[in-house]
């Protein structure tokens, strides 16, 4: 049996690497997890009334870019989150999640080759492993660019050779960024598109994240390309209810950008996507019409971001995320504190080597890194943190 080589590089994905890692070592304590990014807050009440008042939508096939109530909610929200407006009907495709669109993107608008050249796409670096994926699927060569405190968590993609750049197709970020928390302001979008006009590339904007922020809603895309005069069809903007609304299990997302890039998302995205039950978009548009539950979600990711802070007070490269809901906690070597941590507490995190891979100029940016989900309820949040950094700071001394 032979399998394609183009996936022939893909790193298996983390939480099989974790449980592999785990498998054999005896826990210090009862087993907690605070590896995946599985929201824990609760499911707004009306969530299954509006799922039982659609039911019978559930004999149809849904429609591939969306039912038009779902379709206009979404562009609502936009319009009040970032007071941009966009056609429900010809610049918004809702996503069985997002993470098939931010895979499927590349496939549908990734060109097979670039100045006569393999495509690179480029990408941050840690990174959601889907990104990596696409690009391969799609023919790219995938480029991550290191993502560090230096550039605020977010890649600077200025860095990059010409020779990169010139064969560069698309170019993915994630702000706020899974897993530091960085959040790009509108000086970096400004910079960002500049380089997609001068070496005509598009932009991936994962947001998945938006709405998980401490104070100061993170500036959109859409908002930033606005006010930057970048062509609208040179984005694509992607956003979630996982985290927004706690709904990771309604796989539910949507997809914005320019008519025409839309256009061309949709007349290939039609041929293979499965797209979300009738009643379960009925379920996502009524979540995007509230913010009540939204407002309660984040003040409970503000609290856990308070308690973080406190354990981690003077804990020597600890950077306070912005926004999302991981703490990425830099370690003498990802694997190594890991497995001390789950040895000596029971807690499992994920070791940062598994969401990064070695950048273009040679460094691995995650293997100093663990990311902790501050996910479960504050105070098991605060016992776990307590827990971690004691680990850690037993770690460090011993290292020296
Ligand atoms: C950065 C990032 N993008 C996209 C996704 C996918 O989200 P969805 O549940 O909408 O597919 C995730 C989920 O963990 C994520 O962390």
């Amino acid at each position: 049996m032979q399998f394609p080589d183009r996936f022939a590089d893909l790193a298996e994905y983390p939480f099989p690497r974790l449980r592999a890692l785990l498998t054999g070592q005896t826990p210090g304590g009862p087993e907690f997890l605070m590896t995946i990014g599985e929201p824990k807050h609760a499911l707004p009440d009306f969530v299954g009334p509006v799922v039982a008042e659609h039911a019978e939508g559930f004999r149809g096939y849904p429609p591939n870019e969306g039912i038009p109530e779902l379709r206009e909610a979404i562009a609502g929200w936009l319009e009040r989150r970032y007071g941009v407006s966009v056609s429900p009907e010809t610049q918004v495709i809702t996503l069985n999640g997002t993470r098939e669109g931010l895979f499927n993107a590349a496939l549908a608008v990734s060109p097979e080759n670039k100045n006569s050249r393999r495509p690179a796409i480029i990408i941050p670096n840690p990174y959601y492993p889907c990104y990596g994926a696409a690009a391969l699927a799609s023919g790219a060569e995938p480029v991550p660019v290191s993502a560090m405190p230096e550039t605020g968590f977010l890649p600077d993609f200025e860095t990059l050779d010409r020779e990169i750049l010139d064969r560069t197709t698309l170019a993915y970020v994630c702000s706020p960024s899974n897993p530091q928390g960085g959040v790009a302001d509108e000086a970096y979008w400004r910079r960002l598109f500049a380089l997609a006009e001068k070496h005509d590339f598009m932009v991936l904007a994962d947001e998945c994240y938006a709405e998980i922020y401490r104070d100061t809603p993170p500036m959109g895309a859409l908002e930033a390309a606005r006010a930057c005069g970048f062509d609208p069809e040179r984005l694509l903007v992607f956003h979630s209810l996982s985290k927004r609304s706690n709904a990771a299990g309604l796989r539910s997302g949507f997809v914005a950008g320019g008519e025409k890039t839309i256009q061309e998302f949709k007349r290939v995205r039609s041929y293979f996507c499965a797209p979300q039950p009738k009643p379960l978009q009925y379920a996502a548009a009524a979540l995007w019409n509230d913010e009540a539950h939204v407002e309660e979600n984040r003040r409970l990711y503000r609290e856990k971001f308070e308690i973080a802070d406190r354990v981690f007070a003077g804990f020597k490269g600890y950077q306070p995320p912005q926004a999302g809901f991981f703490l990425w906690l830099p370690v003498w070597d990802s694997e190594v504190a890991t497995l001390e941590i789950y040895r000596k507490t029971g807690i499992q995190v994920l070791p940062g080597a598994y969401l990064s891979r070695q950048s273009w100029d040679g460094s691995d940016p995650g293997e100093g890194f663990i990311r902790v989900a501050l996910v479960s309820g504050a105070d098991e949040v605060e016992q776990g943190l307590e827990k971690i950094r004691s680990v850690l700071d037993e770690g460090i001394n011993e290292q020296g």
